[in-house]
């Protein structure tokens, strides 16, 4: 219990409804904790009382933060360790949940959703927060999810890997096309589910490499990062590493177009009216799929009308093993929006995956490319 937390309820009622030991402080003078029945495991910890810290973080299957304050986040994701929670969280080599709970303008603000891009970079599992009315009378995110929720999505974890011994090639993010040396064409894209794909493919057991557009993200720790800028490097980066690679996941926005000529000097305000002459890029994908060699393709669509036609010509057209489209410009969703919905196809199958933020989405989406991948091969 952190001190915050011992000013909602004292740790006598925390030991006594739970059974178990509270630990409080950092660096205790007794074993570090208030023992309720003196169990074979915390003897183990008493043995070593000035690592008690790091006994308790090795003991665990499991570290689970909840309710995680934005202070602690911020701790977390900035790698601080002042008190016992945030140097177990440091210290614990098992996997991590963080369910935040915190007042909605809080959790909207910048620099939480920043920590809490960090945590998931480091591979944090996040659970919740959930919409509805809050202890301060605001409404909004930013309620503890319930904690039978907290329950089933740790039971429902960590499943077996999976995706173990291949080699997974994922771009993400825009491009930028240079008109001049101050100026480039790009969109909305912000990289969440390309970057929600490599963690969740990681953690699925596979080696992954990331091609990323210019995003704000940080890179997750354990994927191999290639960084490019235009949509020409990106095909580079990718084709010449496809042929390696078990599954390559397109997406990625590449531009569609790319400015004929990048201008040497800072183009002018002279004319009234100016035209641009843009050439198509070379479709990134579309040539994955054609390669001798090729991985198990899968695309994304996103579109603004027309989803499952353009989807489905999409994947017959560029030979994809499978497609997943997403609406963009509605209310919820897309690009620069922490959740998405999906409407996957395959050749003669299909499947939703309803809206939910993207690193749970992400983890549906690998585990379905799996099973056709197993399909496929059979
Ligand atoms: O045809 P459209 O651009 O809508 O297709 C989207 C899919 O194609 C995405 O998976 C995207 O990564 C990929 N793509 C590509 N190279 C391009 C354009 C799109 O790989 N030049």
């Amino acid at each position: 219990m952190t001190p915050s937390a011992m000013q909602f309820i004292s740790p006598l009622t925390f030991q006594a409804l739970s059974g178990n030991p509270v630990h409080t402080e950092l660096f205790d003078t007794d074993d570090g904790c208030m023992n309720a029945g003196g169990r074979a495991m915390h003897g183990a910890i008493a043995e070593e009382n000035a690592m008690g810290h790091i006994n308790l973080a090795r003991w665990a299957d499991a570290l689970v933060i909840a309710p995680a304050t934005a202070n602690t986040i911020a701790k977390c994701s900035h790698g601080l360790a002042d008190g016992l929670l945030s140097t177990l969280y440091l210290a614990a080599t098992c996997p991590v949940y963080v369910a935040p709970a915190m007042n909605q303008a809080m959790w909207n603000k910048a620099v939480t959703q920043q920590n809490m891009q960090k945590l998931k970079a480091h591979g944090v599992i996040v659970i919740g927060p959930e919409q509805g009315d809050q202890a301060c009378g605001e409404t909004g995110f930013g309620r503890m999810s319930e904690p039978a929720e907290i329950c089933s999505r740790l039971l429902a974890e960590p499943k077996e890997q999976f995706l173990k011994g291949l080699k997974v090639l994922i771009s993400a993010g825009p491009t930028r096309e240079p008109l001049d040396p101050v100026r480039y064409i790009t969109n909305r894209s912000s990289g969440k589910m390309g970057y929600a794909l490599a963690n969740a493919t990681l953690k699925a057991g596979a080696e992954v490499t990331l091609v990323s557009g210019p995003v704000m993200l940080t890179a997750p720790v354990h994927a191999d990062i290639v960084r490019v800028e235009t949509a020409a490097q990106m095909y580079e980066a990718v084709i010449s590493r496809a042929s390696k690679h078990d599954i390559y996941i397109g997406a990625a926005a590449v531009a569609d177009y790319s400015p004929v000529v990048m201008e040497q000097q800072k183009i002018k305000k002279q004319a009234e009216q100016t035209t641009l002459t843009l050439q198509k890029t070379r479709d990134i994908l579309a040539e994955v799929a054609q390669l001798d060699q090729r991985p198990f393709t899968v695309g994304f669509a996103a579109e603004t009308h027309d989803l499952e036609a353009y989807a489905q010509d999409k994947l017959a057209r560029k030979k994809l093993d499978m497609i997943a489209a997403n609406w963009v410009g509605h209310e919820q969703g897309g690009f620069d929006s922490e959740q998405n919905a999906l409407q996957v196809f395959w050749a003669n199958g299909q499947k939703t995956l309803a809206m939910t933020d993207k690193n749970h989405i992400a983890e549906q989406l690998i585990s379905l490319i799996a099973e056709r991948m197993e399909t496929k091969k059979a």
